[in-house]
């Protein structure tokens, strides 16, 4: 059997990091979270002092970037999200990050990628896609929690806020606008917990895989 791509897309906190990192374990396939290009995009051009919104610096950054060195540290924090956004819907970034991905996703032992157009743009002939969401209200109590857990000032309310704008953000951008693909599977992970998600996502990947 050809090796299997499992492409996850969704929302900020709907829960796809945690759901592709379990897929990935239970089928030994390498993962990649693409919101870390962003991210790490976005951090790069904040060090140097530039603009988020320099499209030239931007791209630099983005080809400057080592795929599996990450310094997630830096990267999760709200503002850091927030940056990263910005710089996504810069359209020359995106091609940039776009071969990096589709790198990844072709290796000969399959790949599990998560992002935002995973099953859109990037692997569009992924043999799995799932679309994660969750009610906005569950999504920034999961991410006030996981900030909570690194010491990260965490307001309910503020979160929300952020959520709220970085999905607006990312759903009506010109390009790569988050969405679900035609042949995507939906998964509302509102009423469900880790487990919970993780198995109704494994009846979405065919047998003898
Ligand atoms: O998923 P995460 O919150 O880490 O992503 C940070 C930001 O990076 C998103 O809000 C989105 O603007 C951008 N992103 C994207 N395409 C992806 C992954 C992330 O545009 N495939």
């Amino acid at each position: 059997v050809r090796a299997v791509i499992i492409a996850i897309d969704g929302p900020a906190a709907s829960g796809k990091g945690t759901l592709a990192r379990k897929l990935a374990d239970h089928f030994g396939l390498p993962h990649l979270d693409t919101g870390l290009l962003y991210r790490a995009t976005a951090r790069a051009l904040i060090d140097a002092g530039e603009r988020l919104d320099d499209a030239a610096s931007a791209v630099a950054a983005a080809r400057g970037l080592a795929l599996t060195e990450f310094d997630e540290a830096r990267l999760r924090g709200r503002a850091m999200g927030e940056a990263a956004s910005v710089v996504a819907a810069i359209p020359a970034v995106r091609a940039t990050l776009a071969a990096a991905q589709r790198g990844f996703a072709l290796r000969p032992e399959g790949a599990v990628l998560d992002g935002r157009d995973i099953g859109t743009v990037i692997c569009p002939e992924a043999d799995v896609k799932i679309f994660v969401t969750a009610s906005p209200q569950t999504r920034a109590q999961r991410r006030a929690l996981e900030l909570a857990g690194r010491d990260e000032p965490a307001d309910y309310a503020a979160i929300l806020e952020d959520i709220r704008i970085r999905d607006e953000r990312d759903s009506t951008r010109a390009i790569a606008p988050l969405r679900a693909a035609p042949d995507a599977h939906a998964l509302d992970t509102t009423a469900l917990d880790v487990e919970g998600a993780f198995a109704a996502a494994l009846r979405f990947v065919p047998a003898g895989r």
